[in-house]
């Protein structure tokens, strides 16, 4: 399904959220700014898609900077990338069985990837297991508006707009029902607090973006984790 999107994926992204996903990107980084400021610290972007998060934590950032993601079209695109002045790996795998070894990544971010994997709490053991002690996971993920009235609106576009312009520019009706479909299965906001606490995370902390359309989940890795 992401394969046939790779394409129309950047542009789609930009015009159906209204540019927004650029600010929560952004926000990303800010949360892993000590992180990114560092030499020696090294961050992983799990499910990068076609790498617009990659290269924003890339960015000023000292750290370095590796993508992956199961879908080759996908990273193809994000390669290209690398032709504007970075040179970040890119790193063909499934978020399920990563080929690091644990405790390898200061920092670990996915962003709208969570959703789509087949397994949240074993999706989240894995970034988990990857993280080095006290390394930080931020997880960036359309979700749930809390605001009634809102949540109505919200729903009738993205459930009866979004899917028709998505399927026109993309050519792909199906990726573009599948995406209300993924976020409705997908935990509101407090349910994923408690999966991260119960999957090795601590000091868990979310804040909306947006009313709620997105949301910014991080936690640290707890100690008693190897
Ligand atoms: C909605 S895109 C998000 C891409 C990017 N992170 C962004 O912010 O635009 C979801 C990505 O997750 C990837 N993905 C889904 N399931 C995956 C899995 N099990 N392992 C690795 N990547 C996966 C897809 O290939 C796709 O590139």
């Amino acid at each position: 399904m992401f394969a046939g999107i790779a394409g129309r994926y950047d542009l789609l992204n930009h015009v159906l959220s209204l540019n927004i996903d650029r600010r929560w990107r952004r926000l990303v980084a800010n949360e892993l700014r000590d992180i990114l400021d560092r030499g020696d610290a090294t961050v992983l972007d799990v499910a990068c898609g076609t790498g617009d998060l990659s290269l924003e934590l890339n960015k000023n950032a000292k750290a370095q900077i590796i993508g992956t993601d199961f879908c080759r079209p996908m990273l193809a695109v994000a390669a290209e990338k690398n032709s504007l002045g970075a040179d970040i790996p890119y790193v063909e795998a499934d978020a399920m069985t990563l080929p690091f070894a644990d405790g390898s990544f200061d920092g670990v971010t996915i962003a709208f990837g969570l959703r789509n994997l087949p397994n949240f709490e074993n999706g989240l053991k894995e970034l988990n297991r990857v993280l080095k002690r006290n390394g930080k996971l931020v997880v960036l993920e359309c979700s749930h508006p809390p605001f009634p009235v809102f949540r109505q609106l919200y729903s009738f576009y993205f459930s009866r707009v979004l899917p028709r312009i998505g399927g026109l520019v993309s050519g792909s009706r199906i990726a573009y029902e599948y995406l209300p479909d993924s976020v409705t299965k997908f935990p509101e906001q407090e349910k994923l607090v408690e999966l991260m606490d119960a999957t090795g995370f601590c000091n868990v902390k979310y804040r909306n973006l947006t009313g709620g359309i997105a949301a910014l989940h991080s936690g640290v890795k707890a100690d008693n984790r190897a």
